[in-house]
């Protein structure tokens, strides 16, 4: 008996007509609520009675919150009649009907409902602030408050279409805080094509919302919400219920035309704001007119712009950043009916308006819907979604596209009919292209299965091959930057997609980090761009390498590049980690080295001290480890090509790291034989083969190192001349010195006390085989690791060194083809060899 009764008290709940099961306070025809007195929904959530807003004299009945200190009304019966005094009366007439008196005793408000039969019934207020009236006999409900909002939406509160009685209901703002009358504003579903909320000044629409259902609503609300959509012949409307019933929120249109939606906080006794609509500039309705999308991002820029295929209208207005015009179909735009005629996919959109000219199915497959749309020459535009897994809605517009915004991470992808031109320009910047062209793909895919097939087996035959000669596999391989957060904006993430390990900042970051690039931060100038210190948000320190515009590559390229830098992991390689790319700028992100670069100690008076043989050894060897593994040991084999004292850098350990490898491939300079016509390098570090020809091989890198070898144990800079012997350079010095068994005489005073002079030599004797003017003489760097680590190699005696003599160079002498030293330490990046 006890759950026959529960199961029809539970039906009732679900029907809203509960009195038999609750308690609540109860208004019937032989009662009436005077001014003071209030009805209380069971709960005591929400009370009905008589109150005045702000500083206002007259009195309203509305339905307010109970437990919210500030008196906050959600519903009005007679926003627009006030009543004068505090004698209003609220009762329910012998018709059954509710009836507010004035003062006076004439009705100002009435629920006007007919009853029929017996013309006893109730009022109630619900929990959740509804105040309905029921027939007493049969609890059939006659007539609720929610069906009449003012300007507040309540949870469980429906707005929208009832398509069989035509009650249509929407928000409407209040005049001012003082009057609750009817205000401009109005908050409303348009019920045709694809159902979208309007906010309305007056009649003037001046923002839409997502179209349904295009975009879980929920995507604009917290978490914690549901969003319920009703789309049936009966009935098209919106209404949101909270997890916690215990919240309490609201969401109302403001007098200024703002819908916000609030939650009281009962710990500081606030409301705070949940979210605003509209948020942006760009959510303006007609801010960009006709055929354009809007950027919200666009801060400094103009934030409109033409969808494919489409040009501004007026390129004056346009111009004077007034998009309000729109676009136009470009006057030279081929037939778009019947004439080769396709679609250009516009990424991550707020869809267009789709309440005029739009029609949606939703139970079609994706190619229907591009078909669908080609077939009728009226349509312009489609989207196309997955609804639920199993079926992809499809909607399909017939006329302008007005109020594109540009949504990066929840947009829906608009595919815009575009005619044949426009298309091929499209698909010749679209990735997609294969994709598209069935044809190319039936004659490509079977080429590119047999080539992936054929570099698969030469890949691990490499492999093979590699593990037999050397064992020894590299302790850090992975690469998986997580401690950086670079954020990453639409594009980005797109190629980001492509590249999973590979952070790309944006630019905003690193303009952030480094300061806005300022002098005080930068670290130093290259050839190939100057180098900034920065700081993430994190905290984490960066050296952001900020290129100079003349490399040749293509951002696709570039990243493919960067990707596979960033994959060269040593612990004597600076980590690279991440990059930016935005217009011109393409930057490279390191990590940061504390004690900067080798050439900022040993060419320093001072700070060379700090650096004793032991140190400098390991030094020495580190840098041949590392290039050890750019030239054997890594994947791509890099030649590096402009190793210098100053690209390696110190951590906090004084570890060397050797920095800037890979910018050669990067400037496109990467054949791996024998000539190029772009000479990257620096004079005094570059092999005569490489300097005179163009030619380098990794035997050019060996030569460089021998000049940091010698630059190390010296402390002298191999392209300055010196006082006492101005004809030589520092490989003819110590050569001369080698020859007179002399040559710890050039060793670097300050580590006099610490070396062990076999070991000095011995280093010497290593360098003057890496600087041999023959590459074939030269030791590999194999060898020259081997011979540094293990005193038990015999070492062959060195040849005469190339450039032995230098002469220092004029600025004007800059542009050469032939080797000479100067003070200039800059990288030259390109010249045309003879
Ligand atoms: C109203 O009051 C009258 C007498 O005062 C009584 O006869 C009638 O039953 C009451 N009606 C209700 C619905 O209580
Ligand atoms: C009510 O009037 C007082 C004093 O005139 C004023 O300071 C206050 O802002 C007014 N409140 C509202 C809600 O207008
Ligand atoms: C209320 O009072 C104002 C003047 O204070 C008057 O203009 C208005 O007509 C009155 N309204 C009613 C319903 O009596
Ligand atoms: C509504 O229209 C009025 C008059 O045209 C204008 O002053 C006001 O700024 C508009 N409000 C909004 C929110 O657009
Ligand atoms: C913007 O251009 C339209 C015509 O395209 C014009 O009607 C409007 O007045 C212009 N608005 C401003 C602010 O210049
Ligand atoms: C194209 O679509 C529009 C809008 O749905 C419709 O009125 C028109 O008849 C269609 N035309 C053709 C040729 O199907």
């Amino acid at each position: 008996m006890d759950t026959e009764k529960m199961l029809k008290c539970l039906m009732l709940v679900v029907l809203f007509f509960f009195p038999s099961c609750t308690s609540i306070d109860t208004l019937t025809a032989n009662q009436s609520i005077k001014d003071g007195q209030s009805l209380m929904s069971k709960e005591k959530n929400f009370a009905l009675g008589f109150f005045s807003p702000g500083n206002s004299s007259h009195r309203f009945l509305g339905i307010w919150f109970v437990k919210v200190r500030e008196q906050t009304a959600v519903w009005i019966a007679n926003r627009n009649d006030p009543i004068n005094g505090s004698s209003g009366v609220l009762s329910i007439n012998k018709y059954g009907n509710l009836i507010l008196y004035d003062s006076y005793n004439r009705p100002v408000w009435s629920t006007d409902v007919s009853v029929q039969g017996t013309t006893s019934s109730v009022a109630h207020l619900l929990d959740s602030g509804n105040l309905v009236l029921v027939q007493e006999s049969n609890n059939k409900l006659l007539w609720q408050s929610f069906d009449y909002p003012t300007d507040t939406l309540l949870p469980s509160m429906k707005l929208g279409l009832n398509r069989r009685t035509g009650l249509d209901r929407y928000l409407t703002s209040s005049k001012s805080q003082e009057d609750p009358g009817v205000g401009d504003y109005s908050y409303k579903l348009n019920p045709t094509g694809s159902p979208q909320f309007f906010l309305y000044n007056g009649s003037t629409p001046y923002y839409c919302s997502w179209p349904w259902p295009w975009r879980s609503l929920a995507a604009t609300t917290p978490a914690d919400y549901s969003i319920n959509f009703v789309y049936n012949q009966d009935e098209i409307s919106y209404f949101y219920i909270l997890d916690d019933p215990t919240i309490i929120t609201r969401v109302v249109l403001e007098n200024s035309g703002s819908l916000r939606q609030f939650a009281w906080n009962d710990g500081d006794n606030q409301w705070k704001e949940r979210y605003v609509e509209p948020k942006y500039r760009c959510d303006t309705y007609g801010l960009c007119g006709a055929y354009s999308k809007c950027n919200p991002d666009n801060v400094n820029k103009f934030e409109c712009s033409c969808l494919p295929g489409y040009e501004p209208k007026s390129p004056r207005d346009w111009y004077l950043r007034n998009g309000s015009g729109g676009c136009v179909r470009k006057q030279l735009g081929l037939s778009m009916c019947g004439n080769g005629e396709g679609f250009a996919k516009v990424a991550q959109l707020k869809p267009p308006d789709a309440s005029k000219a739009a029609w949606i199915d939703l139970s079609m497959s994706s190619t229907e819907c591009e078909k669908a749309c080609l077939r009728n020459c009226s349509c312009t535009a489609y989207i196309r979604r997955d609804i639920d897994g199993k079926r992809t809605g499809c909607l399909a517009y017939y006329g302008k596209l007005m109020g594109s915004l540009e949504y990066t991470n929840e947009g829906l992808d608009l595919y815009v009919r575009v005619d044949a031109t426009e298309l091929a320009k499209y698909k010749e910047k679209s990735n997609g292209f294969l994709d598209k062209n069935r044809k190319l793909v039936s004659v490509l895919l079977p080429v590119a299965v047999t080539m992936l097939l054929v570099s698969f087996l030469a890949y691990m035959w490499l492999r093979k091959k590699r593990k037999t000669k050397v064992k020894r596999k590299l302790p850090h391989q992975s690469f998986n930057v997580t401690t950086t957060k670079g954020s990453l904006d639409g594009d980005e993430l797109k190629y980001s997609s492509r590249h999973p390990d590979l952070v790309v900042f944006d630019l905003s970051s690193m303009v952030a980090a480094t300061e806005n690039f300022s002098l005080g931060n930068k670290l130093g100038q290259g050839g190939f761009g100057s180098v900034f210190k920065g700081q993430l948000s994190n905290g984490q320190e960066i050296a952001v390498k900020r290129l100079s515009k003349c490399s040749l590559q293509g951002i696709e390229e570039f990243k493919n590049e960067v990707m596979l830098i960033a994959k060269l992991q040593h612990r004597n390689l600076v980590k690279v980690l991440g990059c930016c790319i935005q217009g011109e700028e393409k930057m490279l992100i390191y990590e940061y080295m504390q004690n900067r670069s080798l050439d900022f100690f040993i060419f320093d008076h001072t700070r060379r001290s700090s650096l004793n043989w032991v140190q400098r050894f390991e030094i020495i060897l580190g840098i041949a480890r590392g290039i050890l593994y750019l030239h054997q040991d890594s994947r791509l084999r890099i030649i590096h090509r402009d190793l210098k004292t100053s690209n390696v850098l110190l951590d906090a350990e004084m570890n060397p790291k050797i920095s800037d490898f890979g910018m050669a491939r990067m400037f496109k300079g990467d054949q791996i034989q024998d000539r190029t016509t772009r000479v990257v390098g620096t004079y005094g570090y570059m092999s005569p083969e490489y300097a005179v020809f163009g030619r380098f091989s990794r035997k050019s890198d060996v030569f460089s190192f021998g000049v940091v070898v010698l630059e190390i144990i010296t402390g002298k800079k191999n392209n300055v001349s010196y006082q006492d012997h101005p004809s030589l350079t520092l490989i003819g010095r110590v050569w001369e010195l080698w020859k007179e068994d002399r040559a710890l005489e050039i060793v670097d005073p300050s580590v006099k006390e610490s070396y062990v002079s076999d070991e000095v030599l011995r280093c010497i004797h290593i360098a003057l085989l890496c600087v041999e003017e023959d590459a074939g003489d030269r030791p590999t760097t194999m060898a020259v690791l081997l011979m540094l680590s293990s005193e038990a190699t015999a070492l062959p005696s060195p040849k005469q060194p190339a450039f032995i003599f230098g002469r220092p160079l004029n600025e004007s002498d800059s542009v050469v083809g032939q080797p000479s030293y100067s003070v200039n330490q800059v990288t030259i990046t390109s010249f045309q060899a003879r």
